[in-house]
């Protein structure tokens, strides 16, 4: 802000002491205490603990033992793997909304998890039926889409994820019979609701024991963000071929979302081709317990649905953080305040750097954010662990505006990465002041 008092000193005057100062002797160093190396953005999706995944299916095989041996629609055990998944995600910070619906005379239910934050016009979606068939406890189909989905988003709340887009999380009933929970929410939406979904992901089967690695060949962005992801990992994908259009993805692209998903085979038959590129055992199916008694936790493949589980959480990493054009880089910031005393010595805040490896990048970036009721009077500089200083901004007599808010990019790559780098900030005339308010460099 600007003093009403005058206070200039003519331009010639500010250039001959800004002379007299570069030449004193160096400054006394005002240094904060040093922040620690903290990386303030490390947006790569975490592990997904399989044993935390495994231990959701163990629950659905007892609560489907404590309830006539399923979890099928209308009976017990459908509503008390509602109630479990729910009690997990109210647990962990999520708004939940339980949406019943009628099928067949017995209601039915749906579950949807909203994680707070982020641009609702923007809503990524990800779901799995959580229904099993009448005749076992559906641990493949689909506890394991059910509780890879579940594990996803307790993994969002442990890192507290601020995605610029928002997630939300459904859990579908009825599916068995005819996609008829997942239709229902779609049909319950309004036009302004659907449009506001940017893609859904769906996750049924995803833990054969003799897996297949299928990708559902619909939106593009979502197929190639899981067929990288598995490209990485060096296994091999498929596009998925066993019936489009049977599960619930095709109730959201039915009214025009974009869709996506994985899947690990259902009744058809390895071929030998695919038992090469991906183990297991040709000519026989990939799930020889589809729909029936034997589909238990003795019922997976914990390779598969360990794979499918942190591809699930990289896809919601990934979909949900916006503009993806530049990495989000690791930042090392110093928010302590240093005043710059007026017309004096120059000041200087430290962010140590530790942990990298070799030099600073050519394009640096130095974010400076400074206060000063008249910009003009500072020379800034970045200083290298070495002691090299880099002019980010000069003094200017005619500059009056407040402030320096600024990102500059500096060629540091002589530089090594690691090391006490500081921001030295120096007002070189008279009456107007500031100081240091915070400042970060992205590596
Ligand atoms: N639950 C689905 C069903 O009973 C399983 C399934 C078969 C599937 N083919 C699929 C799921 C293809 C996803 C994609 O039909
Ligand atoms: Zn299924
Ligand atoms: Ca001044």
């Amino acid at each position: 802000m600007k003093l009403s008092v005058p206070r200039r000193v003519p331009a010639v005057a500010v250039f001959a002491l800004a002379g007299l100062l570069a030449t004193a002797a160096p400054a006394a160093s005002a240094d904060p205490a040093d922040v620690r190396p903290a990386p303030v953005s490390a947006l790569a999706a975490p592990d997904i603990p399989l044993a935390n995944v495994k231990a959701h299916l163990d629950r659905f095989q007892s609560i489907a033992g404590s309830n006539g041996g399923n979890r099928a629609h209308g009976r017990p055990g459908y509503k008390a793997s509602i109630d479990y998944v729910k009690a997990q995600l109210d647990a962990a910070g999520f708004t939940t909304s339980v949406q019943q619906f009628t099928y067949n005379g017995t209601t039915g239910y749906n579950l949807t998890a909203d994680w707070p934050g982020g641009d609702v016009n923007q809503t990524v979606m990800a779901g799995a039926h959580l229904d099993s068939v009448s005749s076992g406890a559906g641990i493949n189909d689909n506890g394991s889409g059910s509780a890879a989905v579940l594990e996803a988003a307790l993994a969002v709340s442990r890192a507290q994820l601020q995605p610029t887009k928002h997630l939300r999380f459904g859990w579908w009933g009825a599916e068995e019979l005819g996609l008829v929970g997942s239709r229902y929410y779609v049909n319950n939406l309004s036009g302004t609701e659907r449009s506001r979904i940017a893609g859904y992901l769906n996750f049924d089967m995803i833990g054969s024991p003799n897996p297949g690695y299928f990708v559902y060949d619909d939106d593009p962005v979502i197929e190639q963000t899981f067929k990288g992801y598995f490209a990485g990992l060096g296994v091999p994908t498929e596009i998925e071929t066993e019936g489009d259009g049977r599960s619930d993805h095709a109730s959201f692209k039915n009214v025009g979302i974009p869709v996506g998903g994985l899947f690990t085979g259902a009744s058809r038959t390895k071929t030998s081709a695919q038992a090469q590129k991906w183990g297991g055992t040709a000519g026989q199916a990939f799930d020889r317990c589809y729909h029936s008694s034997c589909d238990t936790t003795a019922n997976i493949n914990d390779t598969a649905l360990d794979r499918n589980s942190d591809a699930i959480a990289h896809a919601i990493w990934t979909l949900s953080a916006g503009d993806t054009t530049e990495p989000p880089g690791d930042v090392y910031e110093n928010t302590t305040d240093v005043a710059v005393p007026d017309a004096g010595a120059a000041v200087t805040s430290t962010v140590t750097v530790s942990g990298r490896s070799g030099n600073a990048p050519a394009a640096l970036k130095v974010g400076v954010d400074i206060k000063h009721t008249w910009r003009g009077d500072l020379v800034v500089d970045l200083v290298a662990p070495d002691g090299t200083a880099y002019r980010l901004k000069s003094s200017s007599g005619s500059d009056s505006a407040d402030n320096v808010i600024a990102t500059y990019t500096v060629d540091a790559s002589a530089e090594t990465a690691n090391g006490a780098w500081k921001l030295r900030v120096q007002d070189v005339a008279r009456y107007d002041t500031g100081y240091i308010d915070s400042w970060k460099l992205t590596f």
